[in-house]
């Protein structure tokens, strides 16, 4: 589902080079939830960006799915395989907030042609627990609330690779919880997880842990 070749990738910072990634070299397999872990900028949310295609490394290659180098694929193809084929969940939910938790939910299908959705919505509504909340705009929702609706929003389209960064890093043990019982349902069903945190416990949800220092990964 994901691989990565001798990826490297620098910034150029106030005080000289900085490299976020250190020949990385990285797969993933359908069924798989890799947690990788490791300190504050150690280079994690460069490696997802990197590996989702959002981010060119500057040496090294990136596949997804088997066959796409996402680096190839003009701007337009690029933005309809991501919405099609993967989803993602960050820290800071990234919901739009003038849009109720249903209609949130319903987003990615703006980018893709589909049928009637509305039974697909309502499945997931119920699914990640809103059932009470589906009318809700986000600032009406507690944070584990919000961070079930940007879930059910990141599979809508079944997509076969989750991307998340820190994805409890705003949430109560209960609620992290949920969240990483929901992605581990996810990838028992056949998807993929790349999940990069500081969070301990996620690593009880892995199927495999690694484990970055200094913008190189380790086996734990
Ligand atoms: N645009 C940028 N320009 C310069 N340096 C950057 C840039 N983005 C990230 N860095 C640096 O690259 C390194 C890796 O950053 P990254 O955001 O990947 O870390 P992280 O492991 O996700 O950290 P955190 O756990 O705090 O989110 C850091 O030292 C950071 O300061
Ligand atoms: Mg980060």
């Amino acid at each position: 589902m994901i691989q990565l070749e001798n990826v490297t990738k620098n910034f150029d910072g106030p005080n000289g080079k900085v490299t976020a990634l250190n020949d990385i070299s990285l797969a993933l397999s359908a069924g798989e939830m890799l947690v990788i872990n490791g300190h504050s900028g150690c280079g994690k949310s460069t490696l997802l960006l990197t590996a989702a295609g959002m981010l060119r490394p500057d040496s090294g290659n990136v596949r997804l799915l088997g066959k796409y180098n996402p680096y190839d694929l003009n701007a337009d193809q690029r933005s309809r395989m991501r919405a099609g084929s993967i989803g993602f969940v960050f820290q800071q939910f990234h919901l739009i907030p003038y849009l109720t938790v249903r209609e949130n939910i319903l987003t990615p299908l703006l980018s893709l042609d589909k049928e009637n959705p509305d039974q697909r919505t309502q499945a997931l509504i119920e699914q990640f627990g809103l059932k009470e909340r589906s009318d809700h705009v986000p600032s009406q929702l507690s944070t584990g609330e919000r961070q079930r609706t940007a879930l059910a929003r990141a599979v809508f389209n079944q997509p076969q690779i989750i991307f998340a960064d820190e994805p409890t890093g705003n949430l109560d043990e209960d609620n992290a919880e949920i969240v990483l019982k929901h992605l581990r349902d996810y990838v028992s069903a056949g998807g993929s997880v790349l999940l990069v945190t500081h969070h301990a416990k996620a690593a009880e949800y892995a199927t495999r842990i690694l484990k970055m220092k200094n913008g190189r990964l380790e086996n734990n």
